[in-house]
């Protein structure tokens, strides 16, 4: 892939869009820089960003996507570098190392019918697709000859789609209930077969079915299994059947109006050679997905009506930040991380209902899934707080109603908690919400909630290791607290897996914890928590190496490469975002911590593609090196992000590594979330305008000749000269102005131990001379 040929394709795909005329309102320029290709990593091994051209609105339950591929943990369904489509599925993928769960899928054909994967996928070449946030469209070779037409727009519940077929043999739709599915990390020798249900009912024009397949089910607390769950579907055409079947593993049963069992779909025949059909899709009950089509796109609802209503939802979010100064390039980067950050977590409540996974019973109230905390609370939980605020009460009810019916609040819930990354950041997204001011949620329930992350041990902590994905335990949450705070004052290596990274992480949630606990008046707790916090950040400090390491239970230091999660002892060793300050002191003071973060960089060791270096540009500005902080981030943009396939060098991580690009392209970036203080970077652009929601007064970022001048020389907030690079959510959230003098070389701006240090370095070269 060149950044060519990927370009002139997105050019293409543009100007269709534009001449659809009837797809390309509301007019958002915003919306129209968005390139849901990006960062889909098609050609890179494993897929770097794992993004897929879905079609949805914000944070829908259902994102519809051209199915190139079966998607397993680690393979997204649509990769750039395929050429034929098997059919359109509504997935509920959040991630690309996560499991599928219950998807529906649609597959045009027109002839003999093909319901096996592998023999049903049709020819497209990239030039034939039309890609924005509300509205695909692609042209593909009829297998039997012709070709057929496919648009596909969509709701939170409900798939719409209209294939036009053109000259070919009989046109038919089949709907998939089950098909094979692989258990754990795509290991295609090892698949289980769920059995699917399908009902036709040609009086009403339905296909409808359920979908058991939950790849996640291997990982998930063994107290919660989500007995009981299913996908559920209800397709609904708007042409008369003229035949129709179920079909399971390449048998036909004509006329056949029921089927359940393993790999089984069912299809209808049509006269008509353009066929419109909604899939209402459900996690409660077929009527329930019968319910949601009825109520997001009645019967009579054009697919550009659909498509209208989802774009308006896109550019209500997108048309907020309004920038100048940017390339086009530029500016689809931008957009598209945006498009990235409001994503997940996903809808899972149905007309004020939901189906929990932990008790296996509907309940009332809102519900999210596809919690992916070990990466979000950085920065993808402030950019949620600045820009969907509305959500953010329900996100932690949903969070609370898990805690409820489950005893835990979520770490990865996907349908269900799953056993994968570490900590219990969750005590991190509650203290930071409240702290912002947001109101809306059972706040006591919330503090009992990340009280008992702080205090209660999870089962057998003493004899489970808590593997990364072990199967067969129960609820990890702070596995080891028992050793961390009964002991040793740090997590046990030789008793826990990832025990440098998780007593590190703990030590977040302790002073997020404490924070919380200051803020409601709990004094006792707040003590006890900001000092354990303090205490454990420091008990894997080795002084002798100036690392990070790990430590068994009698004290020893367990060795540099053990007990750390998907990063490593250099990484790690930054991973103190609360007593940054302490840190450089450990490290001999200002001077010395500048010099470390530069062998950091210039080692190679800084990996942006994973999250725990996410804040590690930063910390220059808060030991008095603002400068270098500017270079680095902006290399980072420049080396990590692009307007390509391959645009993003890392997992999108359900938005974490879009918001870093974002909060950095404004010029600040939350290292210490809860802090609810930005560290001040370097703004990328000329000028950006904010629309906060439920916020009268814009923010104004002025910082003129931005994208060549990477050095901030000054900056004043609302008028007033700021000299520390710290601005907080209360200086900004309500609308402002932030103007920064910029500047083409490093300049002393909260920069004096940079001033410092080049003094010092001169005067020791003169007494050399
Ligand atoms: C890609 O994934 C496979 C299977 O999970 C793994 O064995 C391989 O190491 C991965 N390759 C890269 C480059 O990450
Ligand atoms: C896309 O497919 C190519 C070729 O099979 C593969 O190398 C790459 O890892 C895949 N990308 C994703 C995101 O799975
Ligand atoms: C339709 O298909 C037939 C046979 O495949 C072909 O001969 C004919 O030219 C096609 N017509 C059009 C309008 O493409
Ligand atoms: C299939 O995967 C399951 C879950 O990871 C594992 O327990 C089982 O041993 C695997 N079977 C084979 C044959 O690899
Ligand atoms: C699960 O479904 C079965 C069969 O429908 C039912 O007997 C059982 O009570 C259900 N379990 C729960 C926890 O709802
Ligand atoms: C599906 O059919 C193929 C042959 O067409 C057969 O080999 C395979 O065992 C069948 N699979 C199942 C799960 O029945
Ligand atoms: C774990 O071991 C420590 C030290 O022996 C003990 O104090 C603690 O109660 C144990 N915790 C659990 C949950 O078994
Ligand atoms: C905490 O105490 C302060 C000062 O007494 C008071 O203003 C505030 O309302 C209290 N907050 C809560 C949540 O009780
Ligand atoms: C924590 O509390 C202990 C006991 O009161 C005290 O000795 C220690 O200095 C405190 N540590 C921090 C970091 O506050
Ligand atoms: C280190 O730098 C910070 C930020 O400039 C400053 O506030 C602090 O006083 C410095 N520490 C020392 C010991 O000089
Ligand atoms: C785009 O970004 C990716 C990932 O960071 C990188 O591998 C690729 O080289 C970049 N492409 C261009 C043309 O800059």
């Amino acid at each position: 892939m060149t950044i060519m040929a990927c370009k002139c394709l997105w050019v293409f795909s543009l100007a269709s869009v534009v001449s659809a005329g009837a797809f390309s309102n509301p007019p958002s320029d915003a919306v129209d820089s968005v390139n849901p290709l990006i960062g889909n990593g098609g050609d890179t091994p494993n897929g770097s960003g794992g993004m897929i051209p879905s079609t949805a609105p914000p944070f829908a339950m259902t994102r519809w996507v051209a199915q190139t591929r079966q998607n397993y943990v680690s393979v997204p369904p649509y990769n750039y570098t395929d050429t034929a489509i098997h059919g359109f599925q509504g997935t509920h993928q959040p991630a690309i190392w996560m499991g599928e769960s219950g998807q529906a899928v649609v597959v045009p054909g027109a002839g003999t019918v093909r319901d096996k994967f592998e023999e049903r996928g049709m020819r497209f070449d990239h030039a034939n697709e039309v890609l924005t946030p509300s509205y695909y469209d692609v042209e593909m070779d009829a297998i039997d000859g012709g070709s057929i037409f496919a648009e596909q727009s969509a709701t939170s519940r409900v798939g719409h789609l209209r294939f036009t077929y053109k000259n070919t043999s009989t046109p038919y739709v089949l709907v998939q209930a089950s098909r094979a599915s692989t258990i754990g990390s795509a290991d295609p020798s090892n698949v289980t077969y769920p059995h699917g249900t399908v009902t036709v009912d040609p009086s009403r024009r339905e296909i409808c079915g359920s979908n058991p397949e939950r790849q996640d089910f291997i990982i998930q607390p063994v107290s919660t299994p989500a007995t009981n769950w299913s996908g559920y579907f209800c397709a609904r055409f708007d042409q008369p059947f003229a035949s129709w079947g179920v079909a399971q593993n390449g048998t036909l049963t004509k006329d056949a109006i029921k089927g359940d069992g393993a790999l089984l779909s069912a299809w209808a025949t049509f006269e008509a050679t353009t066929v419109d059909v909604r899939v209402g899709v459900s996690f409660i009950s077929v009527e329930q997905a019968r319910k949601n089509l009825d109520t997001e796109i009645p019967d009579g609802t054009s697919l550009e009506a659909t498509a209208h209503k989802t774009r308006t939802a896109w550019a209500e979010k997108l048309d907020r930040i309004q920038i100048k100064g940017a390339s086009d390039a530029d500016k689809q980067t931008f957009y598209t991380a945006f498009f990235h950050t409001l994503q997940y977590p996903y809808e899972q409540d149905e007309d004020g209902e939901y189906y929990s996974g932990y008790d296996d019973a509907v309940h009332v109230g809102p519900s999210y899934t596809g919690y992916s905390n070990w990466d979000t609370y950085r920065a993808e939980w402030a950019w949620l707080i600045l820009f969907a605020p509305e959500r953010v009460p329900g996100m932690i009810t949903s969070m609370l109603n898990d805690y409820k019916e489950g005893g835990w609040l979520p770490m990865w819930k996907n349908i269900v908690e799953t056993n994968i990354m570490v900590a219990t950041h969750a005590d991190s997204l509650v203290a930071q919400a409240a702290l912002a001011g947001i109101t809306g949620f059972d706040i006591e329930t919330a503090y009992e909630a990340v009280r008992k992350d702080g205090t209660v041990p999870p089962q057998n902590d003493n004899s489970t290791v808590y593997a990364d994905r072990e199967e067969g335990v129960d609820y990890e949450v702070r596995a080891g607290l028992s050793s961390v705070y009964e002991y040793s004052g740090f997590v046990a290596n030789d008793v826990h897996s990832e025990s440098g990274s998780r007593t590190l992480d703990y030590s977040y949630d302790d002073w997020a914890i404490a924070k919380l606990a200051a803020h409601l008046n709990k004094s006792a707790d707040a003590v006890f928590f900001e000092n354990r916090s303090l205490t454990t950040a420091f008990s894997l400090f080795n002084a002798e190496t100036g690392f990070m390491e790990a430590r068994n239970k009698d004290g020893t230091w367990a060795g540099q490469d053990e007990g750390w999660t998907e990063g490593d002892m250099w990484a790690y060793t930054f991973d103190v975002v609360h007593d940054v300050p302490g840190l450089a002191e450990r490290r001999g003071g200002n001077a010395s911590f500048v010099k470390f973060l530069d062998e950091h960089f210039d080692g190679g060791h800084n990996d942006h593609t994973n999250e725990p270096s996410h804040h590690i540009p930063y910390l220059y500005s808060m030991v008095g090196a603002a400068s270098k902080s500017q270079e680095r981030v902006r290399a980072i943009a420049k080396s990590d992000y692009n307007n390509t396939v391959n645009g993003l060098s890392g997992n999108e991580d359900c938005g974490q590594m879009s918001a870093w690009y974002l909060f950095s392209a404004l010029g600040f970036y939350p290292v210490d979330p809860v802090s609810l203080e930005y560290v001040v970077g370097t703004p990328f652009f000329d000028k950006i305008t904010i629309d906060f929601p439920g916020v009268k007064r814009p923010l104004v970022i002025t910082s003129p000749g931005g994208p060549r001048k990477p050095y901030v020389k000054s900056l004043s907030l609302n008028g007033n000269a700021v000299s520390v690079p710290v601005i907080t959510h209360a200086d900004f959230a309500s609308g402002g102005k932030l103007d920064f003098v910029m500047s083409a070389t490093p300049e002393a701006w909260a920069s004096s131990t940079l001033v410092e240090m080049s003094q010092k370095r001169r005067s020791a070269e003169r007494v050399e001379l």
